[in-house]
């Protein structure tokens, strides 16, 4: 989850008190106790747990409040907690005037992160980083709101008037109705398609220091609060080597044809690395065996498109790839498998979601992940504010010179 085009070994370069470490590929920023990724075995816990126990058994609020929390919620912990989160689901009136001034092919993701820094402005008292009453308000605030915006930001780019939340409903049901519902007629929610959807926020839950998340950091070690620091998450989420890989995947399904031929030439391509192309959904920069969250997804998709009697022939094609790759020197060589977003773009495209909302899911499954990951900072003494330093490769010192003589 970041960009090199650099090689490895030369990465690290010891200069006097300065380590060189392009991507930070082996430099930790912090300690944390939230999530444990072993990338050559595979592995992935939050809090202890592992994911496919949690994919498995739990729901996206209970594995948010263990992230935030450090422990898995009891029933009347659960219950409190849902039950908080159920009472701010609502946007001010004035936030939506805010959305409904957005161009209408506004990118989402972009508007996703202005709300959320808006939202800062519509609550100045709630900004405090040491209240915990503060914090804990404002944590809730973005686990209720962001879904709403989401689903906001759905409608507006699709022309279509807005829903006001139904708080009856769970918060992943709630969403899909606000996004796909339509006002003054029942939405029934399809149970296959909220457990899917649920099980997918899981497993974006959290990554440790990836991208987005040491942004979430590094904002907030400057002391900026929370809504500032996950506002530039979300962008720091929406690249296409990051989060933005989902919808790269299906726009590189929609140029390849399904043909040998053309699957064999797209191939060649990214080997050659002809205009920079890459076979996206692939690689990863800790995995170099597998991500145990892509075998997870790549079960999901078969049963959902299954269930819901889709028969896309882009899954056909990714499956393709993936044999293909599997068996291919150059990814073989290279530790390139499939990465948690290659099979998630055709499970949320059956689902009825745009291309353009796929990395804006990406951003609401990973937003407990990024409060733990500032709350654990702001709680840790030892944070200090996240300042790298670099190694100056320009002119030498060198006398100005008046600009009649340029
Ligand atoms: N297709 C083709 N070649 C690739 C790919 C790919 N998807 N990924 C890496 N490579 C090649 C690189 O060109 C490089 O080749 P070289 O050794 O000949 O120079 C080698 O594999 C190592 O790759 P790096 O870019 O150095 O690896 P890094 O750890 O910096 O990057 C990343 C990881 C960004 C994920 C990369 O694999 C990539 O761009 N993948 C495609 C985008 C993607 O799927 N991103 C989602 C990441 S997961 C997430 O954010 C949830």
């Amino acid at each position: 989850e970041g960009n090199a085009g650099y090689d490895i070994s030369s990465l690290m370069k010891e200069t006097g008190n300065t380590t060189l470490d392009v991507g930070f590929v082996n430099t930790a920023s912090c300690q944390s106790a939230i999530t444990y990724i072993d990338g050559d075995a595979g592995i992935l816990r939050y809090r202890g747990y592992p994911i496919d126990q949690l994919a498995k058994n739990s729901s996206f609020l209970e594995v948010s409040y263990l992230l935030i929390y450090g422990e898995l919620p009891t029933p009347s912990e659960l219950e409190a907690f849902t039950s908080r989160i159920g009472r701010h689901t609502m946007l001010h009136e004035d936030l939506k005037d805010l959305l409904a001034a957005f161009p209408r092919d506004a990118h989402p993701m972009s508007v996703l992160s202005a709300a959320v820094s808006a939202l800062g402005t519509f609550y100045p008292n709630s900004l405090s980083i040491t209240d915990k009453d503060q914090v804990e308000l404002s944590t809730t605030r973005l686990l209720a709101k962001l879904p709403t915006i989401a689903a906001y930001a759905h409608k507006k780019s699709q022309g279509q008037p807005t829903l006001y939340p139904d708080n009856r409903l769970d918060l992943v049901s709630n969403f899909l109705r606000m996004t796909f519902g339509v006002p003054a007629e029942d939405y029934e929610v399809d149970p296959v398609v909220s457990k899917a959807l649920d099980q997918l926020f899981i497993l974006h839950a959290d990554h440790e220091q990836n991208c987005s998340t040491s942004t979430v950091r590094l904002v907030g070690s400057g002391h900026a609060h929370l809504f500032a620091s996950i506002s530039a998450g979300i962008h720091a989420l929406s690249g296409p080597l990051h989060g933005g890989a989902n919808s790269a995947v299906l726009e590189m399904l929609d140029k390849i044809d399904g043909s040998d031929d053309d699957v064999d030439t797209f191939m060649k391509k990214v080997k050659n690395k002809e205009d920079g192309v890459k076979l996206m959904g692939f690689g990863h920069r800790v995995y170099k065996n597998y991500d145990p969250r892509a075998a997870i997804v790549k079960e999901t998709a078969h049963e959902v498109l299954q269930k819901m009697g889709v028969n896309d022939p882009q899954l056909e094609i990714a499956m393709r790839l993936e044999e293909i790759a599997l068996k291919d020197d150059y990814f073989v060589e290279r530790k390139l498998y499939p990465n948690v977003d290659f099979y998630t773009g055709l499970i949320y495209k059956a689902m009825g979601f745009p291309t353009e909302m796929f990395t804006v899911l990406f951003a609401i499954g990973r937003l407990p992940g990024w409060i733990a990951q500032w709350r654990e900072m702001m709680e840790d003494p030892a944070t200090k504010i996240g300042r790298p330093r670099q190694l100056y490769i320009g002119e030498p010192a060198r006398d100005f010179v008046g600009i009649d003589k340029r």
